[in-house]
């Protein structure tokens, strides 16, 4: 979420002035071929991207798989080995492809220092079995550049700095649930290294700061991102070195523009999926959908029941927030070649699903429009709200707002008269509570349509598919694991194609 708090806080940490400087970068390994921040996601159908980074650019980066630890008789290789100006690493990507799908398979990224992992290949589209995944948005760093207790909020954890990296409340709890869920999904506001400047021991030492804070959060979510599909969209804290309207040109190169998330995430991200439908226009229409696509802003992804999108909502639409002159001054992108490239996206891919094959529409994005506590962007609603609606998108999972929220579904700031019972408007939820320096929203004003709103401690979403008509949301706590709101919503799906 902005913080316009941020810039006072820089100015009244630089006139305290009696700061140790020091950026905490992670020790670099005397083997350089040594793997760090390793992430896997969804490429396509049958196939997994694994991406990580080293300290030194690698000419054949590789990784051997099996479905057996022992026999890892498959290698992928590419020439993807990427930095960009004030990183330390290489971002390495590979792709395995012609995956049977559902499978456990064992992987080694090739290195004189690395050790075998695992992942579960991707459920084809279609496959009607149960499965859940994790919404963690707006989590960020822990330790010594972030994640922090603030005399305002005493109910956060302390956390302590060392290690085990799984001690922060969020992280562990999917640690430690790994086996009950099969994909995490964090629409924006990852490692929050545009907050370096609330740390007054970075204070001269910012391109520094924003580049350890960079390693530390891709290598503490490692063990999670590592194992699981790890999929992610745009949020304003990717754009620029920090948020001080305005003031990207004074940002290092290289912390600007949301370099590292293109670099990191640009080819492990997937495009679209060729249609499986029977019907001519929708794989026509699934086709133009995958021209248009621009992973890692806009791209989506089929997965057993669902299809899911992921949106941009910080640039590339009319008033885009963070875009050129928007309201947040972060003036970053445009991505699409076009002005209208990412709508023209998301408009063939919804009307291209076909609910016979996947039944869930699932939508992703970073800012809500509904939203407890103030106004949700509006330039959002505007642009995205009525295709969601035309073409009956299911759920609609946001963050930014840090605190976890539930809508009855919505249509135009009108609650649909169904409810949970097959509504034609999406249900919407905020779950944006994961855990980051910035601290947690309290919940504010609530609309009459504000089913749950919980910002008493750190929180994420779990989303079920049950079956192809109910669909679960739980609200869990953190730290202890308590489900703290659970909901069904229930989609009779008896249209292919629906357009309302
Ligand atoms: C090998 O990898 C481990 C785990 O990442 C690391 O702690 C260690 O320093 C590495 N060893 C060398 C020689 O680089
Ligand atoms: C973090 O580690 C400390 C010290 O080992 C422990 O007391 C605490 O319970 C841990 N917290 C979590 C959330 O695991
Ligand atoms: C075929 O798909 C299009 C959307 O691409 C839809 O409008 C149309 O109704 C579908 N036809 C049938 C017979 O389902
Ligand atoms: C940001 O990067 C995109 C893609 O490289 C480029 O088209 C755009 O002009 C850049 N925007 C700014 C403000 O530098
Ligand atoms: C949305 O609601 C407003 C007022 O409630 C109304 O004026 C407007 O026509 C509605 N828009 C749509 C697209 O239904």
């Amino acid at each position: 979420m902005k913080s316009a708090a941020n810039s006072l806080g820089w100015f009244s940490a630089l006139a305290v002035g009696t700061v140790a400087a020091g950026a905490s970068y992670p020790a670099i390994p005397a083997d350089k071929t040594t793997p760090s921040q390793q992430r896997i996601a969804i490429k396509g159908p049958n196939s997994v991207s694994i991406g990580w980074n080293t300290y030194q650019q690698l000419s054949n980066p590789c990784v051997q798989y099996g479905t057996s630890s022992d026999v890892l008789a498959s290698t992928a290789c590419s020439t993807i080995s990427i930095t960009y100006p004030n990183s330390r690493t290489w971002g390495n990507t590979v792709t395995l492809s012609g995956l049977s799908p559902g499978t456990t398979y064992y992987y080694k990224i090739t290195s004189t220092n690395s050790s075998v992992e695992h992942f579960l290949s991707p459920r084809p589209a279609g496959d009607t079995g149960a499965f859940s995944f994790n919404a963690v948005i707006d989590l960020g760093v822990y330790g010594a550049d972030g994640y922090t207790i603030k005399a305002d909020n005493a109910k956060r954890d302390t956390i302590p700095l060392i290690d085990p990296s799984l001690n922060h409340t969020t992280i562990g709890r999917l640690a430690n649930t790994i086996d009950d869920y099969e994909l995490v999904v964090h629409p924006g506001d990852l490692g929050y290294a545009d907050d370096w400047l609330l740390k007054p021991k970075n204070l001269f030492d910012g391109t520094d700061a924003y580049a350890a804070i960079v390693e530390q959060f891709y290598g503490q979510l490692a063990p999670i991102a590592g194992r699981k599909p790890y999929m992610v969209g745009p949020g304003n804290h990717e754009a620029d070195c920090q948020e001080i309207p305005n003031s990207q040109l004074l940002c290092a190169a290289g912390q600007k523009n949301f370099t590292d998330f293109m670099n990191r995430f640009a080819d492990l991200m997937p495009t679209s999926f060729p249609s499986h439908s029977s019907n001519d226009s929708a794989r026509i229409l699934a086709n133009s959908a995958q021209q248009l696509s621009n992973p890692p802003f806009w791209y989506s992804f089929e997965y057993g029941m669902m299809h899911f999108v992921m949106i941009d909502t910080e640039t590339d639409f009319a008033q885009a927030p963070d875009g050129p002159g928007g309201s947040a001054g972060l003036n970053s992108g445009p991505f699409g070649k076009t002005a209208d490239q990412q709508l023209a996206f998301l408009e063939a891919d919804l009307a291209a699903v076909d609910r016979s094959v996947t039944p869930w529409l699932i939508v992703g994005g970073h800012r809500p429009w509904y939203t407890t506590g103030g106004s949700g962007c509006g330039p959002c609603q505007s642009a995205f709200e009525p295709l969601l609606y035309k073409y009956g998108v299911d759920l609609a999972i946001f963050g930014h707002v840090h605190n976890s929220q539930r809508f009855q579904p919505v249509y135009n700031s009108t609650v649909d008269p169904k409810g949970l019972n097959d509504p034609a408007a999406p249900m919407y939820i905020v779950a944006g509570g994961a855990g980051n320096i910035e601290g947690l929203s309290s919940v504010g004003t609530k609309q009459a349509y504000n089913a749950f709103a919980y910002a008493d401690d750190f929180s994420y979403a779990r989303v079920s598919l049950m079956d192809k008509n109910q669909l679960q949301v739980q609200f869990i706590h953190s730290t202890t694991g308590e489900v703290l709101d659970q909901s069904t919503l229930y989609k009779s799906h008896s249209e292919s194609f629906v357009v309302q």
